[in-house]
């Protein structure tokens, strides 16, 4: 089950906003989706899996999970391909499995504040939770905020309930709680304002490659020469 992390381009904002109506109660329309992509278009982040395991979340809302006969197909006439109409895949055979939605800070009232990003939306399919995929999602993000549009920090709010994701912000991302917005969400329920400084040497992605594996993380070696390592030591014993 092989996931990819990439930029979010104009083609991927159907899938985005599918995701986003399974997951998360604030949905928005398609045009806030455009105006991000657009503007900001090195910030999102999108997953896709080139599984072949046909559909293992239920796209249908009736319980259960889909499967082909369920499915509308049509027959590309040019590729000769059949390809499910399905808001999950992006491209035959890529189903977009979570994304990333960011932004700048644009507000006129804001003016003087130091440019800074914002998290709009977040979320990771059911079935492809707990691997690391929205950690993974919001790093680039984050990076990508600091390195392109030179953003000094970055803000999001979440639900006071929503556990995963104040784990996910406050231990592993280390965003800093800066105030609880009182009825925050339309249902009532509150907010933790969250904030988080974005410094380029801490974001570079190569620090968080091998985070979680046993092995010991890897420096690049600019000074050595590859191939003579492997003629030297033997393929399997290269680290790379
Ligand atoms: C929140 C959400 C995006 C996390 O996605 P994910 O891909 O499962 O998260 P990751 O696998 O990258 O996990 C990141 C960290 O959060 C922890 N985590 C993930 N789910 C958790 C849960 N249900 N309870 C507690 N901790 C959890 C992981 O253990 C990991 O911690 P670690 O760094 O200490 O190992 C996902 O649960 C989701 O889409 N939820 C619904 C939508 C949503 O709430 N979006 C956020 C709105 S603000």
């Amino acid at each position: 089950m092989p996931v990819t992390i990439r930029r979010a381009t104009i083609n991927d904002i159907i899938c985005m906003q599918n995701a986003n109506l399974h997951n998360l109660p604030e949905n928005y329309m398609i045009k806030y989706y455009m105006y991000h992509v657009l503007s900001w278009p090195e910030a999102s982040f999108v997953a896709t899996s080139t599984s072949n395991v046909f559909d293992d979340e239920d796209t249908t809302g009736q319980g259960g999970a889909g499967n082909e006969e369920d499915c509308l197909m049509f027959n590309d006439p040019i590729s000769g391909n059949s390809i499910k109409l399905d808001p999950t895949y992006v491209n035959p055979g890529e189903k977009l499995v979570g994304y990333v939605l960011v932004k700048m800070n644009d507000d006129p009232d804001q003016q003087n504040e130091e440019p800074n990003g914002h998290v709009t939306s977040l979320s990771v399919m059911r079935t492809y939770r707990r691997m690391g995929i929205a950690e993974k999602l919001m790093r680039q993000a984050l990076f990508a905020l600091r390195e392109v549009h030179d953003a000094k920090y970055v803000s999001l709010h979440v639900r006071q309930s929503n556990r995963a994701a104040l784990h996910l912000y406050r231990d592993t991302l280390e965003f800093e709680v800066l105030s609880i917005e009182k009825s925050y969400y339309q249902d009532g329920e509150d907010a933790y304002a969250m904030k988080k400084v974005l410094k380029l040497d801490e974001l570079q992605i190569s620090n968080f490659t091998h985070r979680g594996s046993s092995e010991e993380k890897v420096e690049d070696d600019l000074t050595s020469d590859l191939l003579e390592d492997i003629v030297k030591n033997g393929i399997d014993n290269i680290a790379v």
